[in-house]
């Protein structure tokens, strides 16, 4: 047996999948999708990532249909954007690295007024839609058994074009409060049926949608399952269900499990720690209604949580220990040091979402000097920008270009 631990820079393996170091670009919507397409854009931001020496990257937020979005701005997996998604798998893989999909629904979070299919955004119970108040749209329905199959079929056939396409490897979604999610958390899902109640039921549809996709793209393809270890908030899934649900998972087949924490619907800072993102997203705001609710509600909803390196690790560690799947760190990780602590605690990959926004060459400057440390200061307000419409941006470079 090799007990020898990895650095960060040694090469790795995700089922049948090398990489060519332990580093993994996390999902970051990107908000480069203008109308659910790809843009010139989106192809640039990956593969500056890829050329900056990370080992794969991830597609933010492809939602698996229409109606899965939070907004018209948001990529779908269909065959119209396929010309597209093939010019930026194709870049990212010429610039020498792996592209994964995270592959997403909102369930009853939508803000999306231009529904397709659906008459308004449907989660496991009816439920109170606050990202959908000031759109109009402020309740959600709850899933009939057919929509829950066809949610089922979705991801499927979702997955099938992804592989088809030619990515590398595919993230399903389980966490932050978005569809699978809110099937999860008992707070989200007061279902009465096969579906809800016990863990076991609120997982049935969880993982079948992983059995959906695995049957899709095959044993040898990598699949990967972002959770959160906990909601979170008051009735929602604890630090000690978060460690059954991983096993489930893990007990679904997935290759791999990315350790996050926290939902964006209503608790965020527990995935992000540091200052709270509420002051920004106030500022940014333009419709008054969601201004004055934020205004209301944003600073009790969003507590704090102090910003430390490796803020999940200990959290994380626990589901390390009670998990045969490969184990993806991620939370925090801004330095050399942090990442190859979190590979000798016996993690395979870690993932880096704001230093990544900050420093697309992270890695490569690692590499040349060990004590390279990233500029990302952790203030957040790149995750109040997120819906710019010029996409992800970091507000600490621009500050520092316009004052160079
Ligand atoms: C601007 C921004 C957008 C994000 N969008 C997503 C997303 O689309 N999907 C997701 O799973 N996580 C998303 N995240 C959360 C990150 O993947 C990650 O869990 C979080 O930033 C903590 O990792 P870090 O400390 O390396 O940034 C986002 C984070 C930021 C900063």
């Amino acid at each position: 047996m090799n007990t020898e631990i990895p650095t960060a820079f040694s090469p790795g393996r995700l089922a049948g999948l090398e990489l060519k170091n332990r580093v993994i670009k996390a999902a970051t919507f990107e908000g480069m999708s203008r109308g659910g397409t790809p843009t010139e854009q989106l192809v640039g931001f990956h593969r500056r990532l890829a050329q900056g020496g990370v080992a794969m990257t991830t597609i933010a937020y492809c939602a698996v249909e229409a109606d899965g979005r939070l907004s018209d701005d948001m990529m779908y997996l269909h065959e119209g954007i396929e010309t597209e998604l093939r010019q930026l798998v194709g870049a990212v893989q010429a610039a020498g690295a792996r592209v994964s999909g995270q592959m997403a629904h909102c369930g009853n979070f939508s803000k999306n007024r231009r529904l397709q299919r659906l008459k308004r955004p449907l989660g496991p119970s009816r439920h109170f839609n606050m990202l959908g108040l000031p759109a109009g749209i402020p309740i959600a329905g709850a899933m009939t058994a057919g929509d829950i199959d066809y949610l089922v079929g979705a991801y499927g056939d979702a997955a099938r074009l992804m592989k088809r396409i030619g990515f590398d490897a595919a993230e399903v979604h389980f966490g932050h409060g978005y569809a699978l999610s809110q099937f999860i958390s008992p707070r989200t899902n007061r279902r009465t049926d096969e579906y809800g109640g016990s863990l076991e039921n609120r997982m049935r549809l969880p993982l079948r949608v992983l059995a959906a996709v695995r049957d899709a793209v095959g044993s040898d393809f990598p699949i990967l399952g972002k959770i959160s270890m906990c909601d979170g908030i008051k009735g929602g899934v604890s630090w000690d269900e978060g460690v059954a649900v991983a096993q489930a998972i893990d007990r679904g087949g997935v290759d791999a499990l990315v350790t996050s924490a926290g939902t964006s619907s209503f608790n965020p800072m527990l995935m992000f720690h540091g200052p709270s993102i509420v002051r920004g997203m106030i500022e940014v705001e333009k419709n008054p209604i969601a201004k004055f609710g934020l205004r209301l509600v944003g600073p009790k909803l969003f507590r704090d949580y102090p910003y430390k390196e490796l803020y999940l690790l200990d959290r994380a560690k626990r589901i390390r220990d009670s998990v045969q799947c490969s184990l993806v760190y991620i939370g925090g990780c801004g330095t050399l040091e942090s990442m190859e602590r979190v590979l000798a605690e016996g993690f395979d990959f870690v993932q880096l979402g704001r230093p990544l926004i900050q420093d697309p060459d992270f890695v490569r400057k690692a590499m040349q000097d060990p004590s390279y440390v990233n500029g990302c200061t952790h203030c957040n307000r790149c995750v109040a920008l997120i819906d710019h419409p010029d996409g992800i941006r970091c507000p600490v470079n621009e500050e520092a270009a316009a004052h160079a």
